[in-house]
């Protein structure tokens, strides 16, 4: 197979963000832009040669032709062996799992995540370590440094190589494998959760709705769903993966899932609703008439994992990022376990769960996960929520409630300003920072600030330091607001600012929590000036 070696020049603006380099698909389908960006990964992890790698998408709008891409330019480097997904397909949980399954080098993940897919929407590509996680910052920092000094890059002229045929296949001197994206991670599955408990709770007649909202779990939901776990057929809506997902915003919430939240709000709700995002790593839970938080699900599962085959032993620990509220913490206390605070993004509990010193994390972002990948699953929460209501026989409802009566209820709501200009929302963070000193003891409508700081992250396993990681500001009486830009937006700049108030008061555990994060919303709006300096007068999202 003939070789070329292509002289380019740096392009700019290829810096990972929190999760990969994520940017519009037209900007992706620039000449050079996506070689550029993978030549300069294989060189920031020190070659290919000689290694194995995963590769698989979402199965966005540009995936198949990136895929293509991306082999010639592995066989190119040297790669002894490609793994891919039968049609270029594979979840980001599953990808995690096949790379640590077959010990493989590494993995390339071509998502965009939540975000919108198609000609006009966004793409994006990411490089996962040996471990299955995301890279460290070291990696994405070395990767960088090597977009901004490129002069060439190296691929094979050969025809596309047709993805759908399962089994092993010669690419020049390099194997590709092409494997049934489902099959492994149904497998992992079965070892960690209680299938034949799943089963009778359906054969009980129990109901749920999953959507997969156009997107990469529609296939993994029907099979192990309805296939492994008796669930009925028309369980998975939305199941079959369209490269612009049905022109929807794949972002499991109740914005972007209306529909499912109209379906568990309405009469003859089915008992359990669950949606999954784009690359199927995020998750919502939505119980009837019962719409549970991110945070509030990752404190559910802790209290509870114990139920399920995987974690009847107990938790080593558990993780949140820094903006996800702190109920968690208050579980893992009264379990007497270790919670760790990380900076936002996956990449930062990858030692932890590596270093046994943690087994579930999760982010407010509506991420959770365990040490069975290295990434967030969408669908390994559903299916430990399954469990959970299989083993306790009680709703969701009245297993929250249950919850906050234990421990308190961390209302808990996200703000986003999308598309702001970035002058504007970089001037507003650092005035907010650089009166970060001054706040404590001052008065920001009814609420008096305790602590107020910018969130650094000294990693207990390698001792990397990463700072600049949102400011925190405490309010006394359990309220928190925080303030960060977002590092995966593709447009402008996005402000994201989470609020938070503790209840303790039993009576006081059903209230709107628009309602009890107003005090908060308005201290944290006084003190960062953030509609004036932004020209905003309003979020984009509520969450
Ligand atoms: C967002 C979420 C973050 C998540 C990331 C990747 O990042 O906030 O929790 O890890 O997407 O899914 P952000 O845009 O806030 O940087
Ligand atoms: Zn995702």
């Amino acid at each position: 197979m003939p070789m070329q070696n292509v002289r380019t020049s740096p392009i700019e603006g290829q810096k990972p963000g929190t999760s990969g380099l994520r940017k519009k698909t037209t900007v992706f389908q620039r000449p050079h832009f996506l070689e550029n960006y993978v030549q300069s990964t294989f060189d920031g992890i020190g070659g290919i040669e000689g290694k194995t790698l995963v590769i698989g998408g979402d199965g966005r709008f540009f995936n198949d032709q990136a895929i293509q891409i991306i082999l010639r330019m592995a066989s190119a480097n040297g790669a002894k062996k490609c793994i891919v997904g039968q049609g270029g397909l594979l979840s980001t949980p599953a990808a995690s799992h096949l790379i640590r399954l077959r010990a493989a080098d590494g993995g390339l993940i071509l998502s965009a995540s939540h975000n919108p897919g198609g000609p006009d929407a966004d793409f994006g590509l990411k490089y996962n370590g040996p471990n299955g996680g995301p890279a460290t910052e070291a990696v994405t920092d070395e990767i960088f440094k090597r977009t901004t000094q490129i002069t060439c890059y190296r691929i094979a002229a050969a025809d596309d190589l047709d993805l759908s045929k399962l089994g092993t296949h010669s690419f020049g001197d390099m194997t590709v494998e092409i494997v049934d994206p489902v099959a492994d991670y149904a497998d992992l599955m079965k070892t960690i959760i209680d299938f034949p408990k799943i089963r009778s709770l359906f054969e009980g007649g129990f109901r749920m709705c999953f959507d997969a909202m156009h997107a990469i779990t529609g296939p993994y939901a029907h099979t192990i769903l309805e296939d492994m776990l008796g669930a009925p057929k028309g369980t998975v809506i939305n199941g079959v993966p369209s490269p612009d997902f049905g022109k929807g915003h794949p972002d499991p919430n109740p914005i972007w899932a209306k529909d499912l939240m109209d379906r568990m709000y309405g009469a003859d709700a089915p008992d359990f609703g669950a949606a999954s995002d784009g690359d199927g790593d995020r998750n919502m839970v939505v119980g009837r008439g019962a719409y549970v938080t991110p945070s509030d699900s990752l404190a559910l599962l802790t209290a509870h994992a114990h139920l399920a085959p995987g974690y009847r032993d107990g938790l080593a620990g558990v993780a949140r990022s820094m903006p996800t509220s702190r109920a968690v913490d208050r579980v893992a206390a009264s379990l007497g376990i270790d919670c760790f605070e990380t900076p936002t993004g996956w990449k930062f509990f990858g030692n932890l769960l590596d270093a046994g010193k943690v087994t579930l994390c999760g982010e407010e972002s509506a991420g959770t996960g365990s040490d069975h990948v290295r990434e967030k699953d969408g669908l390994w929460a559903v299916l430990l929520w399954l469990n959970i209501l299989a083993e306790t026989g009680k709703p969701v409802s009245e297993l929250m409630n249950d919850l906050w009566q234990a421990h308190g209820r961390c209302y808990y709501s996200r703000f986003d300003y999308e598309d702001v200009e970035s002058a504007k929302a970089g001037a507003m963070m650092d005035a907010l920072r650089s009166k970060l000193n001054a706040l404590v003891g001052v008065k920001a409508g009814d609420l008096v600030v305790e602590a107020a700081d910018e969130f650094s992250y000294l990693d207990p396993v390698d001792w990397s330091q990463s700072s600049g990681q949102g400011i925190r500001i405490a309010f006394e009486g359990g309220a928190r607001a925080v303030f960060r830009l977002s590092g995966t937006g593709t447009q402008g700049a996005t402000i994201r600012l989470y609020l938070e108030q503790l209840e303790t008061d039993p009576a006081k555990l059903q209230v709107s929590p628009d309602v009890v994060l107003q005090k908060v919303r308005d201290a944290a709006l006084s003190i960062s000036q953030l509609e004036p300096m932004t020209g905003r007068t309003a979020p984009d999202v509520i969450t």
